[in-house]
């Protein structure tokens, strides 16, 4: 299907229209993969460990994770952050990490990195683990980002302002199976 011909869908109350049409997303996820198999290719950084962030990262991480080429692990986490007034950000582990990190690479894999709290006090927990290193893979990166103190080495892609959701996304628990990406219609976006 022609992306002037994926319609404009409806969530709850708010309508959305599409941001990126899959085949742009699985090419951005591919030059993702790669990207990742040249820099961990090589085996000095022993076997990687993956920690996907749920529950919107869990679209992303398949299709990532089909081309990584190198051996590495894979678990998963869920965090759900209470933002509030406050700017620290607090995130509570509801399903936490049960794997050893201490003197491995991990990789956290999340769906979009906004504010950056989020992505900063989960790294900051992991750190106080040991770590070897930690890299963060993100599908969607905003650039509100710049203002927090976290480094996004693996972007897939940059996003606009604008609340976005499907592939994994969700507004309000609906859209995460959506193919496609979209973004709220009634505020002003770019694309
Ligand atoms: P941050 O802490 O501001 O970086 O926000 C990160 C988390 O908020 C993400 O992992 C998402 O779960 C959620 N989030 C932020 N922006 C969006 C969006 O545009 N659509 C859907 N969820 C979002
Ligand atoms: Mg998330």
């Amino acid at each position: 299907m022609e992306e002037r011909d994926i319609p404009d869908i409806t969530l709850h109350d708010r309508r959305f229209r599409l941001l990126v049409a899959n085949d742009r997303i699985i090419d951005s996820i591919e030059r993702l993969a790669s990207r990742m198999n040249s820099e961990y290719g090589d085996g000095s950084k022993g076997i990687p460990l993956f920690v996907v962030v749920l529950k919107g990262a869990f679209m992303f991480a398949a299709e990532l994770m089909q081309r990584i080429d190198f051996p590495c692990e894979v678990a998963f986490v869920r965090l759900s952050s209470y933002k509030g007034t406050s700017s620290t950000g607090c995130v509570n582990e509801v399903m936490g990490l049960g794997e050893e990190i201490a003197g491995r690479h991990v990789i956290i894999v999340e769906d979009i990195v906004d504010t950056g709290e989020t992505i900063a006090a989960f790294t900051g927990r992991l750190a106080s683990l040991n770590p070897a290193g930690i890299e963060v893979a993100t599908l969607l990166l905003k650039p509100y980002v710049c203002r927090k103190d976290i480094f996004v080495r693996y972007a897939a892609m940059e996003a606009a302002e604008g609340f976005i959701v499907g592939f994994g996304l969700d507004y309000d628990e609906l859209g995460r199976n959506l193919k496609h990406l979209y973004v709220l219609a009634d505020e002003r976006t770019e694309r």
